[in-house]
């Protein structure tokens, strides 16, 4: 049995999720045998590792600083394992540009952006090619800050008026923003998992259903009761089989380990990703514990290979 840190909370704006992913998988965690130290993540950080010496560490955080590459970095610079992607994958995923561009150079579907940071708006004039933008992509428009997750800071345009406010909400939360073609269809996860024998499996597909139909109104889904899941979605086998052979290309590019979840619509000429979740929500209400627990591995086994996985990763590069 090992010493297992599990990091959580954090200052991200997911801080209560990541605090609810935490302590289910301390519990998880002791149930197994582990001797578990949960490190509520600030400035002590270092402090706090050095003193507890854990052979692992489990990152149970989200959006940035935890799911970025940056707690993770931090944890390679102090020879501590860890569980999911290393720091690569991990930055790249956090960032949906970098992460949308990886995709579409390698041929896999995600729906049509064009991105700026806040230097090319204020400096460099690009909000006089919104013109251009939106006559490229077509209304409604998506506008997303790029490095946010838990649809913070998300706004749809349904005409040029629109726009502006939606980009200046968007750089309140990051400095980097993109405008992404709105994709009509079903919305899906897609979870994935490192095999403990190498490879990389993929999860039954969960579909959130929004109670209320409103298209527009995508925060019904982070409102309890307004939203409800189906696990497996209800696809027929070559439709299911497809979206999850797209999901397992996204992981195996990005470069992912351990567990993510890829978001995904499911638009009438088949499924177009929106982002790759590398440290996707582990409450009890989350979908990737949902999707693996139909695919026959409970939450203590979920998280109990998780861990195995970070020693195994470990040991090979030594
Ligand atoms: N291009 C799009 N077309 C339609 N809906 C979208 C689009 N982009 C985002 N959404 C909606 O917003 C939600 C959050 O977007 P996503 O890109 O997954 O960011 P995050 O989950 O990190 O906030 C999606 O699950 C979906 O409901
Ligand atoms: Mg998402």
């Amino acid at each position: 049995m090992s010493r297992v840190a599990v990091l959580k909370g954090g200052r991200s704006l997911e801080r209560q999720v990541s605090l609810a992913s935490g302590a289910r998988v301390e519990d998880a965690l002791e149930r197994l045998g582990h001797e578990v130290v949960g490190i509520d993540v600030g400035g002590d950080l270092f402090t706090a590792l050095h003193d507890c010496a854990p052979d692992v560490a489990f990152i149970a955080m989200h959006g940035p600083g935890g799911e970025d590459g940056t707690v993770q970095e931090l944890l390679e610079v102090l020879g501590i394992p860890y569980t999911g992607s290393g720091v690569s994958a991990s930055a790249r995923c956090a960032d949906k540009v970098l992460a949308k561009h990886a995709l579409r150079d390698a041929g896999l579907p995600t729906p049509d952006w064009v991105a700026f940071t806040d230097t090319a708006f204020r400096d460099l004039g690009a909000g006089q090619a919104l013109d251009a933008i939106e006559q490229r992509l077509d209304f409604p428009l998506v506008v997303k800050p790029v490095g946010q997750g838990s649809a913070i800071g998300i706004k749809f345009a349904r005409s040029a008026q629109e726009v502006p406010a939606a980009i200046l909400a968007a750089f309140s939360y990051d400095p980097k923003v993109m405008i992404e073609r709105f994709v009509a269809g079903r919305e899906l996860a897609a979870g994935v998992l490192s095999g403990r024998a190498g490879g990389a499996q993929a999860l039954p597909i969960v579909e959130a259903i929004a109670r209320d139909r409103d298209f527009y109104d995508f925060t019904a889904r982070y409102d309890i009761g307004r939203t409800r899941f189906a696990c497996p979605a209800d696809l027929d086998a070559a439709l299911a089989a497809r979206v999850q052979e797209v999901a397992l290309a996204a992981y195996e590019l990005l470069g992912c380990y351990g567990f993510a979840r890829v978001d995904m619509i499911l638009a009438a000429d088949g499924p177009q990703i929106l982002e790759l979740n590398t440290i996707p929500g582990l409450t009890g209400t989350s979908t990737l514990p949902q999707a693996a627990d139909a695919a026959g591995i409970d939450f203590d086994e979920l998280v109990g290979r998780t861990v195995e996985l970070a020693l195994t990763r470990a040991r090979s590069t030594v």
